[in-house]
């Protein structure tokens, strides 16, 4: 890294602008990111129905750091550091599977899935087992969605406050009693802030999403006038949609450890759902008798989003694997009774989002080749860029004051 250190550079940056290259390249800035942001963050990790039962265990892999998630006998779930407690190995080499207990392929230490050491041979007199239990993570979970936490939770955000405001959002999407329709997994070669300035903002969108912007129609309104549809489109809806008893309205903290918002506004006019035709893709979900053409969006900044419309909810979660690498992994949740096939396709439900985090995990990739060149010096955002904005003014004042 240059001389200067990351404190200093932060305080360099000029507001409104995008970063230095540096910030987008650099390992030390990286490790300062995953410390400062990503420790200090309720991180979503998966779907409950992803491991429903005892021994079920997914790994989540973020910044060099190994977790794994397991559902424990008596139905918890828990989160491990999947790293030995003896010298360190990694014990579950799987993304996911099924065990009774975890036993490290070094030495053999068998921990139980509560993390307790529960069998170390040979460690003599006096080895006291209760003292070498598996690290563990916090752990939340609320409407079906499992969040993490690998710092000393005290000095986390507070969970119980987010999730007083989201909640109210998505009970009537029923996620709780949901099932996984799919998932797929987008790498991008690009840092994990040009992932998340991207997903920030849609002054690309007309540009480069042609479907999306086909299906959302709050995308050229603004274009033609910021704000115009916050303005002059969502009062009416809202209170339609009120009327027939539909949450509406926003939330949104834009400060502090952990910013997140939660909105509700309608898709077009003659849209139902959020697919090619306006058309349902999936039988309804949660206690919604009917559709009501609109999508709920959740951000927990800026690692976890969510969309749900009246029929699927598509989960967003992104993931640092190194300066230069983001994994964009996106979940397809659908009524926990539909019939794939029957009451569904995957390649109809997947469709705007697929085809939207293909084009992006490309912009993102061109960005980071862009902005890796000795020739480009930090730009200026649009009006229509201000959440991106906002995102990196919180982001150096996370590195400043930390
Ligand atoms: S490192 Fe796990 S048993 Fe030795
Ligand atoms: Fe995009």
């Amino acid at each position: 890294m240059a001389e200067k250190t990351v404190l200093e550079l932060a305080a360099l940056q000029r507001p409104g602008h995008s970063l230095d290259r540096v910030f987008y390249v650099d390992k030390d800035i990286f490790e300062r990111d995953i410390e400062v942001i990503f420790a200090r963050q309720w991180l979503f990790v998966d779907h409950v129905s992803r491991i429903p039962t005892p021994g079920d265990f997914i790994t989540f892999e973020i910044g060099g750091d190994s977790i794994v998630i397991v559902r424990g006998t008596n139905g918890e779930i828990f989160a491990h550091h999947n790293v030995c407690r003896h010298r360190g190995s990694i014990i579950c080499q799987k993304p996911e599977g099924k065990v009774r207990t975890f036993t490290c392929p070094y030495h053999g230490w068998v921990y139980d899935l509560s993390g307790r050491l529960v069998h170390a041979k040979n460690m003599g007199e006096g080895f006291d087992r209760s003292k070498w239990g598996l690290h563990s993570c916090a752990v939340r979970v609320t409407a079906g969605l499992i969040f993490i936490y690998l710092g000393n939770e005290k000095d986390g955000p507070d969970f119980a406050a987010m999730e007083a405001d989201v909640l109210p959002y998505l009970e009537p999407h029923g996620l709780t009693r949901a099932k996984i329709a799919h998932t797929e997994v987008y790498t991008t070669p690009g840092n994990w802030k040009l992932a998340v300035e991207n997903f920030r903002e849609c002054y690309h969108c007309v540009m480069a999403h042609p479907e999306y912007t086909a299906v959302n129609a709050y995308v050229k309104t603004n274009d033609a006038v910021p704000g115009s549809f916050e303005a002059n489109v969502l009062p009416a809806w809202e209170e339609a949609a009120r009327d027939e008893g539909f949450v509406v309205g926003s939330v949104a903290l834009a400060t502090g450890l952990q910013p997140y918002q939660v909105r509700r506004r309608p898709i077009r006019d003659g849209w139902q759902t959020a697919s090619k035709d306006g058309q349902p893709v999936a039988p309804l979900m949660g206690n919604l008798k009917k559709f009501d053409g609109a999508e709920t969006a959740v951000d927990f900044m800026p690692q976890f989003g969510l969309h749900s419309t009246s029929d699927h909810t598509t989960l967003i979660r992104f993931t640092p694997i190194d300066p230069t690498h983001t994994e964009m992994r996106l979940t397809w949740l659908v009524h926990e009774d539909a019939v794939e096939g029957t009451d569904y396709d995957v390649e109809r439900l997947k469709w705007m989002w697929h085809v939207t985090t293909l084009q992006d995990a490309e912009l993102i990739a061109n960005n980071h080749r862009g902005v890796t060149s000795r020739h480009y010096t930090p730009g200026l955002y649009s009006v229509r860029e201000e959440m991106t904005a906002a995102f990196i003014a919180w982001y150096l004042n996370r590195l400043i004051n930390e």
